[in-house]
């Protein structure tokens, strides 16, 4: 769970995003977290608490994005990481981004493209279960995501397999990528009706989930679901909000997508849970959108899954 970067080679585009994400304009992180690691007078080491958790979900392959986001959280102090799913699909850099998860070692729950790019790279062999598929989807889907699945290697589609669909991460909150009332019928909870059925499931105050791409906050007193509109909003306009956890209710919090945000806004999302102020901040994260397209062109994409990350659709 502890943060680091790696360097890679062969890629300038790539290695200059990282050497920016490690060496930001707000300071080298790591030096900042070991600033923050300290001796005393008898020289007995000691770190002081650094409780903030970044949430992210629905990377889809697109590196570009999480190296800005990790930059971000980074930049924010965040010690634990968790990721909500769907690393993989539709952008350039599948196996890539599977590495950089994997590299964190985040607690990881299982997204349906996680799913299905194992069921595609099955396919790639067996020509009845790829005729099944080929009837069962649309052309355009069907081809990110076989060219998707022909990326992963063997040992990375086994560890996608073995994401669990929930997971309660130290009795703080619960993860899941869709909802928590059949998560594996991959549901989408678009409003605050939606909502109910993972609030029936749902018994520690907070949650959070991804899979619609769109951050939301609901809340739930035991009595009605509602979805509090005004931090959406105050994000879009200022592009971070602060929620404070109010006791006596539950929140179940959508922390937007890190690499195909689909509320009109092409800036990533994602969100930090501080668990001594109580608080879930949601943040927007500018990165290089027009390099993640010419990826995504360059490896013969479709040319709608370049356009729609550039209009946040
Ligand atoms: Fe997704």
């Amino acid at each position: 769970m502890k943060l680091h970067h790696r360097k890679r080679s062969g890629d300038s585009s790539l290695g200059s995003i990282i050497f920016e994400a490690v060496h930001s304009p707000q300071g080298n992180a790591k030096a900042q977290i070991q600033d923050l690691q300290r001796r005393d007078d008898y020289g007995i080491r000691y770190e002081l608490p650094m409780p903030k958790t970044a949430v992210i979900s629905d990377i889809h392959s697109n590196l570009h994005a999480l190296y800005a986001v990790m930059a971000d959280y980074q930049c924010e102090q965040c010690t634990d990481v968790v990721c909500l799913g769907d690393v993989v699909g539709y952008n350039a850099y599948p196996q890539e981004c599977v590495n950089e998860i994997r590299a964190i070692g985040c607690p990881v729950v299982k997204g349906n493209h996680d799913e299905e790019v194992v069921r595609f790279a099955l396919a790639l062999r067996d020509p009845d279960m790829r005729r099944e598929l080929e009837v069962r989807m649309n052309p355009l889907a069907r081809q990110a995501m076989e060219w998707n699945a022909s990326c992963i290697n063997d040992d990375s589609l086994t560890w996608l397999r073995r994401l669990p669909l929930q997971r309660i991460e130290r009795s703080k909150f619960v993860m899941v990528h869709s909802c928590l009332d059949q998560p594996q019928a991959w549901n989408y909870i678009l409003n605050a009706n939606d909502a109910v059925g993972n609030f029936n499931r749902q018994f520690l105050p907070l949650c959070f989930h991804g899979h619609t791409h769109q951050p939301r906050v609901f809340t739930w007193d035991g009595r009605r679901s509602v979805e509090l509109h005004e931090y959406w909003q105050q994000l879009r306009a200022e592009g971070q909000t602060v929620v404070p956890l109010q006791p006596g209710l539950k929140y179940f919090i959508n922390v937007g997508s890190v690499g195909q945000p689909r509320d009109g806004d092409p800036r990533a999302c994602y969100a930090i849970f501080d668990t001594e102020a109580s608080t879930v901040t949601l943040r927007r994260v500018e990165y290089d959108v027009a390099s993640a397209q010419q990826a995504v062109l360059a490896v013969g994409l479709p040319e709608y899954l370049a356009e729609r990350l550039g209009n946040g659709q």
